[in-house]
């Protein structure tokens, strides 16, 4: 594996979920596999939990790694091919990944979807421009279209508490104020097409994700009808697909709370907002995933790493 930028660079989902659970068990075993490795993470948006799991898995495999904030501390980036620059941006991606691959050995990049511009979303014209003018593996720490680490995540935390062999997974969209991405929806739906689970969705009319990700996971739009007998509830807020990037709905009839799930597990990739997208109720009891699953970035993180570094770097 030289890069991990999908959930479909695994090719084993339930080897990489015991492979991961290993290194939780001893997150220290490979201390001396990234001696002398640099691992560079470039946000172009904010994270607490992707910025800082990915550098701990870092610092257990004994690498060293080196943050930038581009949006706010670097050049501004120009993506377009024969671009006249006199305009805002002040460096070519040709030049700037270049550049960081000398100094890099593996390089990392958060860049979210403009949910303006559908085309460019859909092109990752971010990550793929890394991927073109690198030189050295690429990480996703969320795409436009995609966040794999926190996928791969959301199968271990499952994994691990699941009570019985095949259980059953409801992707719920849930409310909220701002225009979100899909990525973590995506990349969560493709996820749980990999796994051994019962797996629906459940959204309004008009917040359907993309059909070739969604494919032939049902899909109910009555969001009682679909927690019913659920094992597990991930709770999601994305902006409308079909009329790209738009806040169609936000009042709370779809925030969930302990009587929509009953005796389900609840699991949200974080951040959340409280009694909008869910109840207090449902974070502070003890049915609640959410501490654990950010827990487990750091090993899926690593295990990704690690595999990257075992191909040589
Ligand atoms: N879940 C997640 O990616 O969190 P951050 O945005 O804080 O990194």
């Amino acid at each position: 594996m030289k890069n991990y930028t999908h959930i479909n660079d695994i090719d084993n989902i339930n080897s990489w979920i015991e492979e991961a659970k290993a290194i939780k068990k001893n997150p220290l075993k490979d201390i001396k596999l990234g001696e002398n490795k640099t691992l560079g993470l470039l946000f172009f948006n904010s994270s607490l939990r992707t910025r800082l799991s990915t550098q701990k898995a870092a610092l257990n495999l004994g690498m060293n790694p080196i943050v930038m904030n581009v949006s706010g501390d670097a050049w501004g980036i120009e993506f377009g091919d024969g671009t006249l620059m006199n305009g805002s941006t002040a460096e070519h991606i040709k030049e700037a990944a270049a550049v960081v691959s000398q100094y890099c050995d593996v390089i990392a990049i958060r860049a979210f979807a403009t949910l303006t511009d559908k085309e460019k979303d859909e092109n990752e014209v971010v990550l793929k421009s890394f991927l073109k003018f690198a030189s050295v593996p690429i990480v996703n720490m969320e795409s436009a279209t995609g966040h794999p680490l926190q996928g791969f995540t959301d199968a271990i935390t499952i994994s691990e508490n699941a009570t019985k062999k095949k259980p059953k997974v409801v992707l719920t969209w849930a409310p909220h104020i701002k225009a979100l991405p899909h990525a973590v929806g995506n990349s969560f739906v493709q996820t749980m097409q990999k796994m051994n689970v019962e797996f629906v969705i459940t959204n309004p009319k008009g917040y359907n994700l993309n059909p070739e990700i969604t494919k032939n996971t049902p899909i109910y739009h009555n969001q009682e009808d679909a927690l019913k007998n659920a094992d597990f509830v991930y709770a999601k807020n994305w902006s409308s697909y079909e009329d790209y990037g738009k806040v169609l709905k936000t009042d709370l009839d779809w925030t969930i709370t302990n009587k929509k799930i009953g005796d389900a597990k609840f699991m949200h990739c974080l951040p959340v907002r409280r009694n909008v997208v869910v109840a207090d109720e449902v974070l502070d009891g003890e049915n609640s995933l959410v501490i654990e699953q950010s827990n487990n970035r750091t090993f899926a993180a690593q295990l990704v790493l690690k595999k990257i570094l075992k191909q040589g770097v």
